[in-house]
Parts: C-alpha cells; structure tokens; sequence
C-alpha cells in the first residue's frame, strides 16, 4: 500500500524539496503552503501522514496538528521545528504528534523518520481494518438452505469465490443476495481486505458518481473538500454494487471504463487513478429487459454476468422453509433473551403453503414477530401469518410452484387450481358443507358450484374436515 503524506510548509522551496524525496520514496504527496490549506485538505482518510512546519505565519504547525487529530483520529504527524524549539517540540508530542525534526536537518534524517511513523500508522489502520473483518467475519450470517437449488448456489459460491472474476448475484427481493456476496468475499483471497458495499438506486447520478469515483474539491456545489470514491476505498479488496440495475445510464460509461481500463478519474480531476478492485453486482431488475428498453448498457450488461448466481424466490425451495424458521427461531430466541418456541403443525403447513412475496427476509421477520407476540407455548399459524390465514379467508397471493422450474403457464395454472381449490373449499366450510348454499353466498350457479368440485375432486366432507390438497 502506498503511504500518502501531505507537507505543509510556508517556504515554497523547502515544501517543493520534501515532496521531490519523499515522492522518490515512493510516496504518494501533497502539499499545501500554509495552515490554512492544509486544514482544506485534510478530511478524514485523506492522509496516513502529516509533515508540517512549526511555524506558518497564520494558523500554526500546532492548530494542523490539533485539527488532523480531531478530523482524522488515525492519521500520524511529524512536526518540523526551528533549531532550539524542543520544548515545543515536546508539547507536540503530547498533543499526539508522532514525531518530530528540528531544523536544520538533511535527508536521511527525513526518510528514517517518515518511514517509521508511516510503517506505525500503515499498521494501525490494517489492524483497525483486520478488527472490524473480523467483527463481521464473526456476524457474517450462515446462508441457510439445504433444497436443491441453494445447493447449487454453495457450489457455485466454492468454485467463483478463488476465482477474482466478476459476480452478478441476481433473485428477487429478500431471497439473500447480500448474503451471498458476503460469503464471495470472505470465502476469496481478498477476505483480509476491505469489502466496501455501495447501493446504486435512488441516488442522482452526479450523487453515485461521486461516490463511486469521489470527487476533486469543488467539482460540484457542496464538493467543499477532496474525498475518496468507493473504488479507491475498496482497492485491493472488494466493491459490493447493490442494485447496479438501478445505475444511471451516464454512470454505466463510466463504471464500464473503470471495469474495463481498472482506472478512472475523480468527478472533476483529471489525474486518473488505477485500483485493483473485485466487483460483485447485485440486482433485482430484470436487466434484459433493460437492455432492450435502453435503459441498460448491453456491454455492462456481459462484463458483469462473467458468473451469474440466480437465487430462486423462496416459493421455488419451500423444503427450505422449515430449516429457515428453525435456525431464525434459535437466533431470535438468543437475540431476544427467549426461549423458542416450536410450531403448532398446522402453522408449518401454513408457513409451507404461504406465498412469502418478500421471499426469506419476510420469513424470517414472521418468525421473529411470532416468537415476539405468541402467547402460548407454540407458535400458531395465526402468529406467524396472522389471523387471516387461520380462518376461512382466502388467501390470494399464494403462487404455487414446484421444485422444478415451471413454465409460467404450469405455474400459472398450478397458482389457479390452488387459488379454486382454497376458495371452493372456504365456502363450503362457511356454508356447513351446504353446496347450495355455499354456492350461493360466492355468487355461482350451483351447477357450476358442483362440476368445479367434480374437476378438482373436492368433497363437501373433506373440504369441511380442513383437509388440503394438491399443495
Ligand atoms: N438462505 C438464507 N439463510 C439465512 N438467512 C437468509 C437467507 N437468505 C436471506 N436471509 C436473510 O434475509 C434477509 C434478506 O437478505 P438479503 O439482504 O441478502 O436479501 P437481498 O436479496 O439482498 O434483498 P434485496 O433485493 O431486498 O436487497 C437478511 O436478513 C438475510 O440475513
Ligand atoms: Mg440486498
């Protein structure tokens, strides 16, 4: 990693000299030519050091150092002082200073230091970095699901995860696709590096480009200062793209360039910077219908499906259900200071036929407020779906699809007959198993009543006894 160290000095000559030996260095410099500029570009993570002059004329070597400790807790400064200023010097120290150099000194004195202090703060911030890895490595979620589909899905994780490609983890909303390119970078090379998430939707474009690419100081009202994009932050490491179907068409050029070149410019700088970056793309749209609508770039399109992830919603692994409400009973339970509590089966059934139109995660907030609110020593179906789902009611939202994938006509037809079915079966119920009746209150012909429950093989007893089929 490349230190970058900003010089601030009053003496153009002196400020010019420093930055030709340390760029030699091999650091990355800035310079600023008084205390005012400095305290301008300094933000947080902006610099790993710090070299300034005691004294500026206006505000001080000292007032630097007091608000790069404020601004940037992590940053190093070293401190140039005048020939006999070492009481000063010493206060500095205290103030947080890493170090410092009294004058006169000559250029070796200014490597050995510069490299010590910038070893020092390179490796506070790998450690801080290596901490908060493993605070998530430690919360890093275990992706439930023993179906087949999810099978594949681990598979797939294995075999792409080693392999620096390009990821596109696409399923509709709630089915785990953040989950999955967690388990891509922590399962790759890159899992000691930064894994930096950035949400493309609902932002302007002039918003996503600045924060994918950062921006020069004033390259736009409110751009009061310099600051890093997410590409740079995440160089070396991994960028997380949330919802890159939602990107803006002008900013798709540019992610495209910086996907293709691996660099890219600030918004408004010209100084174009290299990053080595893994990206993984998550998106519920549908991007080909994007791409013939124009509103997606085909060529972004193929450069991120290199490794395509699909998540099924979660009506197409219903087996995995009951292992999902076991292991988000367990942890509510743990997360709420609870014991669990286990299903009534009739709300297994009920949980095992429900459509879950917000896929795993509304799953996973049923249980919670099912534990949360039932009151008895089970958790019945009235819990965790209401008391809707209990009664009579007809629940209308249930798509009913099997294990294997389905034409939409199959399921279509599967979704109606189940749809009749429950109906049918409600008002029979409803009516005491009076098909006259029954027929009457739902506004058929009783005829028409009668041959549908021929068709789909309902009886007046079995419909009464609660008894499901075909689900
Ligand atoms: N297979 C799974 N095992 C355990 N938890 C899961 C699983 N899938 C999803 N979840 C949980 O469901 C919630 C939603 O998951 P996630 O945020 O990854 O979904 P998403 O596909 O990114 O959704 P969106 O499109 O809305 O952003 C999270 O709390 C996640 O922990
Ligand atoms: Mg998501």
């Amino acid at each position: 990693m490349i230190g970058r160290v900003l010089v601030v000095d009053d003496e153009k000559a002196l400020v010019l000299a420093l930055k030709g030996l340390l760029k030699k260095e091999g650091y990355q410099v800035e310079v600023a030519y008084s205390g005012e500029e400095a305290i301008e570009k300094i933000e947080p993570g902006a610099f790993h050091l710090i070299v300034t002059d005691l004294s500026l004329g206006g505000v001080s070597g000292m007032d630097v150092l007091a608000y790069a400790r404020e601004v940037d807790p992590d940053v190093a400064v070293v401190m140039i002082t005048a020939y006999g200023s070492e009481k000063i010097a010493v206060e500095a120290m205290k103030l947080g200073a890493s170090d410092y150099i009294p004058k006169p000194f000559d250029n070796d004195e200014i490597r050995v230091v510069v490299r010590k202090v910038m070893e020092t703060a390179l490796l506070r911030r790998d450690h801080q970095r290596l901490l908060q890895q493993v605070q998530e490595a430690y919360g890093f979620e275990q992706i439930v699901g023993n179906s087949r589909p999810m099978q594949r899905i681990f598979s797939m994780i294995e075999k792409v995860a080693d392999a620096d490609v390009t990821v596109l983890v696409r399923g509709p909303s709630g089915t785990g696709k953040e989950l999955v390119a967690n388990a891509v970078h922590y399962r790759s090379p890159r899992r000691r590096r930064a894994m930096v998430k950035m949400n493309c939707a609902a932002l302007s474009q002039e918003l996503v480009e600045s924060e994918l690419f950062g921006h020069e100081k004033g390259a736009f009202t409110g751009a009061v200062a310099r600051r890093e994009g997410k590409f740079e932050a995440a160089n070396g490491g991994t960028l997380f793209l949330d919802e890159v179907g939602d990107m803006p068409l002008e900013t798709q050029a540019k992610l495209l360039r910086a996907i293709q070149e691996r660099e890219f410019e600030r918004v408004g700088g010209n100084q174009s910077i290299q990053v080595d970056v893994r990206l993984i793309a998550a998106t519920n749209q549908d991007l080909e219908a994007g791409v013939k609508a124009g509103t997606f770039r085909e060529d972004l399109y193929y450069r991120l499906k290199v490794v395509e992830v699909v998540l099924p919603a979660l009506v197409e692994r219903r087996e995995d259900i009951p292992l999902l409400i076991d292991c988000f009973l367990k942890s509510a339970a743990e997360r709420f200071g609870r014991d669990p509590k286990p299903l009534t089966g009739d709300a297994l059934r009920a949980a095992m036929a429900h459509s879950w139109p917000g896929n795993v995660r509304e799953l996973k907030s049923a249980v919670e407020q099912a534990l949360l609110l039932s009151g008895g020593d089970e958790i019945t179906s009235s819990d965790l779906l209401g008391s809707g789902s209990a009664g009579d009611g007809v629940e209308l939202g249930t798509i009913v699809v099997g294990d294997q994938p389905s034409t939409f006509r199959e399921a279509k037809e599967r979704t109606v007959e189940h749809f009749e079915r429950s109906f049918l079966e409600g008002a029979l119920r409803r009516s005491g198993g009076n098909i006259t009746r029954a027929a009457e209150a739902v506004g058929m012909y009783r005829q028409s009543f009668q041959q549908k429950m021929r068709e789909l093989g309902i009886t007046a007893d079995q419909a009464m006894n609660g008894e499901q089929k075909g689900v």
